[in-house]
Order: C-alpha cells, then sequence, then structure tokens
C-alpha cells in the first residue's frame, strides 16, 4: 500500500522503515532538511539497535523515500501517517499539539479524495475528534484515525515489528479495514488487534504510560520508607514483584523515570483530565512526578553526604548520561539532571557514556566528558553509577580502586551486583538500602 509518514522523528523514522520493509511504498516528510537528506542515504538519526541496516536495506529497495514538502506527500498517497512530536507546552503542563495540527492544516486543502489520516503520535484525549471536525470543514471526504504507539527506545525496531498489541480509534469501517490491511503480517503472526473509538485509542496511550509511571514510583516511595525504616528496597522488590499479580517489570527502585515520554505524558494526561472536569480521578499522577523528581533530589543529597557534606572541591565521576540504557537519549535525562546538579554545587563532574556523550555535551557544556570508565572515575572522591548500561555491570571494582580518591560508588540504579565492589574495598551506597561497606584493607 503507499502511505506516507510525516515527521521522521524517533516514532516516524522507525514506522516508516518497518512499513516499507513488509512491502508497502513509503514516503517519510519532514521539514528538517538536512535530516532527511542523511535519511535519504540511509543514515539513521537517532541511535537505535537495527535502525541503520533496516534504512539502508528499504532505501535501497526503493520502497522508501523522503521529501520535505507535506503538499507532495498529500499527493502521493490516500494513506498518511502523523508522527510529529507532542512535547510539553512551553511554561505549562498540558500537550503542545501546535504541529499536529499544523500537519492536518497545511495537508487538507491538498488531499486526494478518499483520503485516511491516521495519527500516532501521543495526544490529549478528544484530539481525533477536534482534527476530524476540523479536516472535514475542508476536504469533507477524508477521514481521520487514531493508532498510538507504544514502542520503547532501544527496542523501536523490534516493538515495531512485533508490538505487543495495535490499538486503532476509528470512525468507520472501511478505516478499520484499512489499518487490519496495513498491519497484516503482524495479524497473521498474531499480534492482538484493537479497534475502537478514537477517545478510547488515545486513552490506551495516556493509561499505559501512566500505570507503568506510577509503578515506578511507587517502589521508589517504597525505597523512601525503607530508608527511614532500615530495610532493604531492592530485596522488597525482589519479594513483592514475585507476586504474579504485581510482577517485576518496572519495579526496578532507583533514580526513576526520564525521557521524552513518562514525564511529559503523564503532566498532560493530568491537565486534559482537569480540562475535562476529570482532574481529581487521576490527581495521584501529580504525587507519582513528585516522587519521581524527588528521587533526582534524594540521590544528590546521599551523595553530598558522602562525600563529607559539601561538593565543593570535590571530583565527582558519573557513570552514564542517557535517559536509559541502550539509548543515546538525553531528553529529561535524570542522569545529567544529578550531575549538573552537583557541578552546580562546586564538584567537578566527569560523565561516562558509551553512546549519548555527543547529545549530552551541547545540553550541560559545564560538564566534562569521556568515553573512557577509568578516566571519569580518576582521582574521584565518589563514583556515581546513574545510567544502568550493562557494560557497567562488567567493571573491574579491583581494577578501578586504585584509580579513585575515596572508594565509595553510589548505585542509583540499583543494577550493579555489588559483593565484588564490596571486596574489593569498597562502600557501596543505594536509596532505600543500607549502606554496604567494603572489606578490602588498603
Ligand atoms: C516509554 C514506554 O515504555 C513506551 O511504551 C512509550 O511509547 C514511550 O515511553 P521509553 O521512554 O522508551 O518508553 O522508556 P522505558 O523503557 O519505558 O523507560 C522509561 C523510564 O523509566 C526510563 O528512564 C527508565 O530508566 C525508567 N525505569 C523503567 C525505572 O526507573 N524503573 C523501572 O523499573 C523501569
Amino acid at each position: 500500500m503507499r502511505m506516507t509518514v510525516i515527521g521522521t522523528g524517533y516514532v516516524g523514522v522507525v514506522h516508516a522503515a518497518c512499513m516499507a520493509d513488509i512491502g508497502h511504498d513509503v514516503l517519510g516528510v519532514d521539514i528538517d532538511e538536512e535530516r532527511i537528506a542523511a535519511l535519504t542515504e540511509g543514515k539513521a538519526p537517532i541511535y537505535e539497535p537495527g535502525l541503520n541496516e533496516l534504512l539502508v536495506r528499504t532505501v535501497a529497495s526503493g520502497r522508501l523515500r523522503f521529501s520535505t514538502y507535506v503538499t507532495e506527500a498529500a499527493r502521493f498517497a490516500r494513506l498518511h501517517f502523523v508522527c510529529v512530536g507532542t512535547p510539553q507546552m512551553p511554561g505549562g503542563e498540558a500537550a503542545d499539539v501546535r504541529y499536529v495540527d499544523a500537519v492536518i492544516d497545511g495537508m487538507a486543502p491538498h488531499l486526494r479524495p478518499g483520503s485516511l489520516i491516521v495519527g500516532k503520535s501521543t495526544v490529549p484525549v478528544g484530539t481525533t475528534a477536534r482534527l476530524g471536525a476540523r479536516l472535514r470543514a475542508v476536504a469533507a471526504h477524508s477521514e481521520i484515525a487514531w493508532n498510538p504507539e507504544f514502542l520503547r527506545e532501544g527496542f523501536a525496531v523490534a516493538d515495531t515489528r512485533r508490538p505487543e498489541r495495535i490499538v486503532v480509534g476509528v470512525e468507520s469501517r472501511r478505516a478499520e479495514a484499512t489499518l487490519r490491511e496495513i498491519y497484516k503480517p503482524m495479524l497473521i503472526s498474531g499480534v492482538p488487534f484493537f479497534s475502537t473509538d478514537p477517545a478510547t485509542a488515545e486513552l490506551v496511550k495516556v493509561a499505559s504510560n501512566a500505570f507503568l509511571a506510577t509503578k515506578i514510583s511507587f517502589i521508589n516511595a517504597m525505597a523512601e520508607v525503607c530508608d527511614s525504616a532500615g530495610a532493604d528496597v531492592v530485596a522488597l522488590a525482589e519479594a513483592v514483584g514475585e507476586d504474579s499479580r504485581i510482577g517485576h517489570r518496572f519495579l526496578q527502585p532507583g533514580l526513576g523515570f526520564g525521557g521524552s515520554c513518562f514525564p511529559k505524558d503523564i503532566r498532560a494526561f493530568a491537565a486534559r483530565a482537569e480540562e475535562l472536569g476529570a482532574g481529581e480521578a487521576i490527581s495521584f499522577l501529580h504525587q507519582v512526578d513528585e516522587i519521581n523528581t524527588r528521587q533526582r533530589r534524594r540521590t544528590v543529597d546521599l551523595a553530598r553526604n558522602l562525600v563529607g557534606g559539601s561538593f565543593s572541591g570535590r571530583r565527582v565521576a558519573v557513570l552514564g548520561a542517557a535517559f536509559k540504557p541502550e539509548s543515546d537519549d538525553v531528553r529529561d535525562s535524570p542522569a545529567l539532571d544529578v550531575a549538573s546538579a552537583i557541578s552546580r554545587e562546586g564538584a567537578e563532574v566527569r560523565v561516562h557514556d558509551p553512546e549519548a556523550v555527543d547529545n549530552a555535551r551541547p545540553r550541560f557544556p559545564e560538564l566534562h566528558y569521556t568515553l573512557d570508565v577509568p578516566k571519569a572515575c580518576e582521582d574521584a572522591d565518589l563514583v556515581l553509577h546513574l545510567t544502568a548500561w550493562p557494560e557497567y555491570r562488567k567493571i573491574s571494582p579491583a581494577e578501578l580502586g586504585p584509580l579513585v580518591r575515596d572508594r565509595k560508588i553510589l548505585d542509583a540504579r540499583n543494577t550493579l551486583d555489588t559483593a565484588p565492589w564490596q571486596s574489593a574495598g569498597w562502600s557501596v551506597n543505594a536509596l532505600g538500602r543500607p549502606p554496604m561497606t567494603g572489606s578490602y584493607a588498603a
């Protein structure tokens, strides 16, 4: 099927490449000329496992092309996916939907009769209905549907090829049939398909993110209780998660969530519910957000205590800059938030990350960056483990020990195996856990 994908950010570029890969004829569109030029050469604008190979293959096959013209897109196909960003409103909590609106307004007068626009961006509930009315005023023969995207960064290609579910919010059987046709290979392989009204489809996305964010903040709230009670939140989470009704996933205590989705999506959801008169029902999301930001402050407080009460003149090593492992994305990264707060308090902060350094540097130029873990840790008074890259689990604490000034590590992600660190003479600290001191005599 011929289709366009408007917006070649995270969701758009992966969707466009995967659709071309399953045999569709795809035109990717973006206003960013540099990005389109790179994509035309098969170069991915983001670090995402498998994406470069996929782009090279689909561009070479001729099934994936790119353009900067929205009007060309309107002529190219009768099916259009909208994947532009919906960031947090500057100075507010609500979602800024101006880019989605602009795509619809820009395309509407040029659409071919019988066109279907399918939104994938995360939007406030009611957006499809609002845009549908706007579209019909200009292009009576066209319609709009919503098909939220659930991909995780770092697994974007795999999640798009084999999603856990496909949800579509449609106003006609024709729209549903078109979407079933597009996703046929996924449906044949058994991916569940949910066809519902647009408002419900929009809500499925924000409700899913709200639930996951709540689960993370729940266990982080337990970490605070553990700190007061002298208990261990890691052992607690292990035992609690064993209950199959609860489960272990997203029950990892630590520095909390960041990235381009969870923080802004829960704020936008709460703001939209308020507008609809349902604010009270999900007012707990403010708490979820507050618990999450408090984890960052509490990490800085614990780090300050560990270096003797003041960062002034101290050297701190930071392991991790991305908002999560397997990603080079630093948008609302808890790691960089903590690193810059510590630097503002007078410490010299050296940050290591295997992928995200280039993205972090322009945003936080006051921090020092390196691609070498030992360099980051040289003469450090404290090592902070802030993003759970698997390679940090392979660090040899015995080899790192002689390089630092003080063998102290704060494992803010609770993913390090603490025993080897302790036996190499390190004291290991974490939120929600009693300090684990070393047994090695220097
Ligand atoms: C998320 C949703 O998972 C995805 O469905 C949606 O489409 C977009 O938002 P993503 O932002 O890629 O995807 O990240 P995810 O893997 O969900 O992690 C979000 C954040 O939560 C990360 O900062 C991660 O470090 C943190 N996290 C996750 C925890 O702090 N503890 C956990 O147990 C799990």
